[in-house]
């Protein structure tokens, strides 16, 4: 008798470098980003998952995300897998039924946090954005007035429109003073610019690999105080979640023991992509992603393409720009795509596109390359644009303000 069953045909596909464009394209979407060198080759390796080695790779991964965080916190985990699984990990260990929480909605990330609370039984209440803007702290604190919250949600950037919560400080302190533990999603704003989770009264904070910090996709980074940590120990069992168990997770974070086989070279690229920030410092990437993104969004304008959100809610991580009348998104995306080998992103339901400012993709050269290809893609679907200016002003603006640090 066969030992493989004859009715199922044995597949011969192509290899991986047939499959993949012979020449890459440029990762100036929402992410994945391009990654450095670096972390392309510490993300190729595969080392044992316990023991000696991984140890000082967890310890010193635990010690950068620290720094990254600006956290004195111990209760620091990665996790294999998306950001929506710090998320997840968030709500599944602070949240139950008969608890409460506030989800402050800008866009589809932000209310994500709401679909998750929901899942885990607790009682969800949202607060929602006007169009286009944060929801502002005032809002926050009527609505605090109002009911008893154990946990606020938000995030520092809306990706999927471009917003930033400039009063994530203001909010921060607004929660703890109502008793309610302050989560934040940091997914695209990680080290793009400032956080400081302990200044600013964070409980709970997390963030994605492939954006910001421009690691290898697939493991989230998460930070927990001694609060959270002291709340989520009362969590009454069972646990929704195995592997998100945040007190499981301390065997492998925590004591160096086994929880379940972690991420080997995820953890290796994210190593490097951390230590690579602490070589740079903060201060010095946060102001090349602010000028880069102010570069770039001189260059939008300059050329006659409408930014989407306005100046003072402005995320610079994540650029939203108009699809002009009588355009078409995706097809000029495509456009950029095959004629220039440039990748930007779609949008979630908006008339818009998207290009990311986070991590590798703030380089000069990125920045011209995306831009023309932008301007050209749009003048192909017959908007009438000033291609010469806007690349003029992205020139000028890095002349005057970004020498040196692009
Ligand atoms: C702000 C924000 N939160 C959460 C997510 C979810 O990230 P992931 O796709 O890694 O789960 C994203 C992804 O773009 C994001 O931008």
């Amino acid at each position: 008798m066969s030992p493989v069953d004859c009715n199922i045909k044995r597949p011969t596909p192509p290899s991986i470098i047939q499959v993949l464009p012979a020449e890459p394209l440029l990762l100036m979407g929402a992410g994945p980003v391009p990654v450095p060198a670096e972390v392309a080759r510490a993300g190729s390796m595969v080392i044992n998952h316990l023991g000696d080695t991984m140890n000082l790779v967890v310890d010193g991964v635990k010690e950068m995300a620290r720094y990254v965080f600006q956290t004195c916190d111990d209760k620091i985990y990665g996790i294999s897998g998306p950001s929506s699984a710090a998320m997840e990990m968030a709500m599944g260990n602070l949240l139950w039924p008969g608890r409460k929480v506030l989800v402050l909605k800008m866009g589809t990330f932000s209310n994500r946090f709401a679909e998750m609370a929901a899942g885990v039984g607790a009682q969800v209440e949202v607060l929602e954005a006007a169009d286009g803007q944060p929801v502002p702290a005032e809002l926050v604190e009527k609505k605090l007035a109002q009911g008893q919250y154990d946990v606020v949600t938000t995030v520092q950037g809306e990706t999927s429109c471009g917003v930033w919560t400039r009063d994530l400080p203001t909010i921060a302190c607004l929660a703890h003073q109502a008793g309610a533990l302050m989560v934040v999603d940091a997914v695209c704003t990680l080290s793009t610019m400032p956080l400081k989770k302990d200044e600013w009264g964070i409980d709970v904070v997390f963030t994605g690999s492939q954006k910001g910090l421009s690691s290898l996709p697939g493991v989230a980074l998460i930070a927990f105080s001694d609060a959270a940590w002291e709340l989520l120990q009362r969590h009454p069992g069972p646990k929704p979640h195995w592997c998100l168990d945040v007190t499981r997770a301390q065997n492998f974070w925590g004591n160096h023991t086994y929880h379940y086989t972690a991420p080997v070279t995820g953890l290796l690229a994210l190593y490097e992509a951390l230590r690579l920030i602490c070589e740079e410092k903060l201060e010095h990437r946060f102001a090349r992603h602010r000028h880069s993104s102010l570069a770039l969004q001189a260059g939008i304008a300059g050329m006659g393409l409408n930014l989407s959100i306005a100046l003072e809610h402005r995320l610079n991580s994540v650029l939203a720009i108009d699809i002009p009348t009588g355009a078409d998104g995706a097809r000029a995306r495509r456009y950029m795509a095959e004629c220039f080998k440039v990748q930007i992103s779609e949008s979630y339901g908006r008339n818009i596109v998207r290009i990311g400012q986070m991590g590798e993709q703030c380089r000069s050269p990125n920045l011209f390359r995306t831009l023309h290809a932008l301007g050209v893609a749009f003048t192909h679907e017959g908007i009438k644009l000033d291609l010469s200016r806007g690349m003029a002003e992205l020139e000028e603006y890095l002349i005057q303000h970004a020498a040196g640090v692009l």
